[in-house]
């Protein structure tokens, strides 16, 4: 009997290439299943092409490899999905009910799905955002997680589905880049200063949003799913913070590492959804009931990122 597998869907996207890396580290790359609906940029062990909304092919790669745990990362994110709502709809919602309805089944045994600060809206308390608030998002983006997060705590209380999932802050790193979201500014600033470029920045200066260096993000989600099952009280999304920080903040970061890098400012529509999300998140119960501790501030990420940039050769992804 081999041991089981698990399947990362959007293995390519900003986060889905450094959890498999991470994923293949830990269990080993024998067990680790990579799936997309575009080849890889680099080579990966095992790579599946897929479509989320493709149930058939779904059903036909977990069988094959005999897939028991899955990492549902496709999405459309926030400013796309303003630019196409009813495909974030489908590909947001669709994909999380086929994998959930596996769940319901028996074939998979325990599922992650991400959510996000887009569960909050305008309505919803600004500073230190409790676990339990107002969530009305006011993005199509952020419906769709809200509706996925009940679509989850409902598929574990009713079927005993072991779901879990975290509502992730704006994540920065460097290895593959953001697809379409309101928090993009806080991965290119970097990229546009490790290039010795100045910044046009789409939101205004004073913008402060709940952001996360991918180490503490790729941590959380190793962490929450090798959680004791008793131990995970949440079964909606839990609150995960890392740092908060607005652009004239992040560029007081950088300008301590580049004196002479400089930002400007021309809000696009991407303001408005940034000015419906919180400034600063509590996760208090993502602390208590499974231990949760991030470990990079802004200076930490801002030193990272540069470090890690200025190694980047030019055309490298
Ligand atoms: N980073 C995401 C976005 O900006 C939020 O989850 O859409």
């Amino acid at each position: 009997m081999t041991d089981p597998r698990m399947l990362v869907i959007g293995a390519n996207g900003q986060l889905g290439t450094e959890l498999t890396t991470a994923l293949s580290d830990l269990y080993g790359a024998d067990r680790i299943i990579a799936s997309d609906v575009s080849e890889p940029a680099q080579p990966v062990a095992h790579f599946e092409k897929l479509d989320v909304l493709d149930k058939d092919r779904l059903h036909q790669i977990i069988r094959e490899h005999q897939v028991e745990e899955v990492y549902l990362l496709a999405a459309l994110l926030s400013a796309k999905g303003e630019l196409n709502p009813m495909l974030a709809w489908q590909i947001n919602m669709n994909g999380l009910l086929h994998v959930l309805e596996l769940g319901k089944a028996g074939v998979l045994k325990k599922i992650f799905w991400p959510s996000s600060i887009a569960v909050f809206g305008s309505t919803t308390p600004k500073n230190n955002t409790p676990q339990e608030t107002i969530t009305s998002p006011d993005t199509m983006y952020g419906l769709t997680k809200l509706a996925g997060e009940r679509l989850c705590a409902y598929y574990a209380r009713k079927f005993d589905v072991d779901v879990r999932s975290l509502r992730y802050p704006g994540l920065v790193s460097y290895k593959a880049p953001p697809g379409g979201g309101t928090t993009d500014f806080a991965v290119d600033i970097y990229y546009h200063a490790a290039a010795g470029k100045d910044y046009e920045c789409f939101l205004q200066q004073d913008t402060t949003l709940p952001l996360m260096y991918m180490p503490d993000a790729v941590k959380a989600t190793l962490d929450l799913m090798q959680a004791p099952a008793q131990q995970i009280k949440v079964r909606s999304g839990y609150n995960l913070a890392g740092f908060s920080a607005s652009p004239a903040e992040i560029t007081t970061a950088i300008r301590q590492v580049i004196p002479d890098f400089t930002t400007t400012y021309a809000p696009d529509f991407r303001q408005q959804i940034a000015d419906s999300w919180p400034n600063t998140i509590n996760d208090q119960q993502a602390k208590d009931d499974w231990h949760w501790q991030h470990q990079y501030d802004l200076k930490a990420t801002t030193r990272d990122m540069l470090e890690n940039l200025a190694k980047k050769r030019p055309g490298d992804q």
